[in-house]
């Protein structure tokens, strides 16, 4: 009786939770090697206007490669950059329903086995992988949509907070899904590189 009213207890703390782990894992050792893979053939696009943020995509509109260049690797956020605290829009909007063909270049590594499996499972966006340099923060913002994470190279100093919540995301093969409809942050406090593979969810409610 006491352990099911654990489970529940469990239960309940990850439907509210805004860091949900979802019920999928890859293989952390083939998901670094075919991280390897893309960065020799596509190093990090450092010119996104970031500091210390980069990304590589995965998917793109068919047929259009320009859907994974400039603003369209960042995409539309909201965030508060001063003292008035007055919320702002930045960047352009993404029609995210379109991302659905992946990448050539990449077909031959692991990640396109991970984007078919994820692709059945929940109705993505655009899927990055999105490179975060040591001792480096995002802005503090919110995103349109729920966002997919899969560590694949991360150390004890990257946490992501969502609203007042801090969380680190382990490197071993496990799939998370955030709200980021919230306001949040992600800081690599590290000396190394974080790189998380992040998918836009378009089916995902959190409560
Ligand atoms: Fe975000």
């Amino acid at each position: 009786m006491t352990q099911v009213i654990q489970l529940n207890k469990n239960h309940k703390l990850n439907i509210h939770s805004d860091f949900q782990k979802q019920d999928v894992n890859f293989d952390i050792k083939k998901l670094q090697d075919a991280c390897n893979q893309v960065l020799k053939i596509k190093g990090f696009d450092t010119s996104l206007g970031i500091p210390h943020f980069a990304a590589i995509s995965l998917n793109q509109i068919p047929g259009d490669p320009d859907s994974i260049k400039g603003s369209k690797v960042r995409g539309v956020y909201w965030t508060k950059p001063d003292s008035s605290g007055k919320e702002v829009l930045r960047d352009v909007s993404i029609k995210e329903h379109k991302y659905t063909e992946f990448v050539k270049d990449f077909e031959h590594t692991y990640f396109k086995e991970v984007y078919d499996l994820l692709s059945k499972k929940y109705k993505l966006g655009r899927v990055r992988l999105l490179l975060k340099e040591p001792r480096s923060t995002l802005s503090w913002h919110r995103d349109p949509e729920p966002r997919l994470h899969i560590p694949i190279y991360t150390n004890p100093g990257c946490l992501m907070v969502i609203d007042e919540k801090a969380k680190h995301m382990p490197a071993d093969g496990s799939v998370w899904i955030t709200n980021n409809t919230k306001y949040h942050n992600a800081f690599n406090g590290g000396e190394e590189n974080r790189v998380h593979l992040v998918a836009c969810v378009l089916d995902y409610k959190f409560n």
